[in-house]
């Protein structure tokens, strides 16, 4: 018998009752195992393991580079530090679009190898028939709609979506069909706040917004971007909780000043 006491760990039926109690729900990106470990003992709710992996961690412009097999190895990385938190995976772009068997074998594939709780997707209608299939397998699903990465050539750039009546019908329209189809919660990216609230008061499952206001039942943010280590970028939506950037360079400048000037290591830091 273990003395350790059993963690509740947080579950798609879990983020259902947040809804329904009026609880926020906190998520936030993670890529791997040592910041798995301390966002999941600061109590973070969800732990996306997300496609943005490819510009964070790997330096591309787009999260259209990423691939299975490395959105894997982010997803066991992040697994092996996630106590509580529930582990959600990003399906990269070329993983699920061509058709849904495809989408069901990469889904099983992310399940199976890293040990996660759960898949995130990009799309509205097109990818229904996908959808359907993967929570069939018993894989739950999250969608996500309004600004999504993976189509940022068809949209020229990062703005905000669905402003005109007809795109805002759309996204209302394909919200209540995802969550029809048997989606567990839904991202909704770079929207007006107005639509993202009207959204989230229609469906019964939670909305988690990044860009979307506070009418959402919660919050996403990429980590890197909250913690301050990318100073360049500064969207409206964003904010800061540190300043790691500026604090990383201090401490890198400090360590080098003392290992030039032969200050490191003393004598009490050696054998
Ligand atoms: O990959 C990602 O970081 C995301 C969030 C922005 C929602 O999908």
């Amino acid at each position: 018998m273990s003395y350790l006491k059993e963690v509740k760990k947080v579950t798609t039926t879990g983020l259902q009752s947040m809804k329904m109690q009026g609880e926020k729900i906190a998520m936030l990106t993670c890529y791997d195992y040592t910041m798995a470990t301390l966002l999941d003992a600061a109590g973070i709710d969800v732990l996306l393991v997300g496609d943005s992996a490819s510009n964070v961690m790997a330096g591309h412009e787009t999260t259209l580079p990423i691939t299975l097999d490395q959105m894997i190895y982010h997803a066991q990385c992040v697994g092996r530090g996630a106590n509580r938190a529930m582990v959600l995976v990003d399906m990269p772009f070329g993983s699920y679009q061509s058709d849904s068997s495809i989408a069901l074998a990469s889904a099983i594939r992310i399940m199976k190898e890293t040990g996660a709780h759960a898949v995130k997707l990009e799309g509205g209608e097109e990818v229904l028939e996908s959808i359907s299939k993967i929570t069939k397998a018993g894989i739950p699903v999250m969608g996500h709609l309004g600004l999504t990465p993976q189509s940022i050539h068809q949209f020229g750039s990062y703005g905000i979506q669905a402003k005109s009546d007809v795109a805002a019908d759309k996204l209302l329209k394909e919200a209540l069909m995802l969550q029809e189809v048997g989606c567990f919660g839904l991202v909704l990216e770079k929207i007006p706040s107005d639509l993202a609230t009207q959204v989230s008061e229609k469906l019964h499952i939670p909305t988690i917004g990044i860009g979307a206001g506070a009418g959402c039942d919660g919050q996403v943010l990429v980590l890197q971007d909250m913690l301050g280590m990318n100073a360049d970028f500064k969207p409206k939506f964003l904010r800061k909780y540190a300043d790691l950037g500026n604090e990383i360079t201090r401490a890198t400048s400090s360590y080098i000043q003392d290992v030039k000037q032969a200050k490191f290591p003393s004598a009490e830091e050696s054998y």
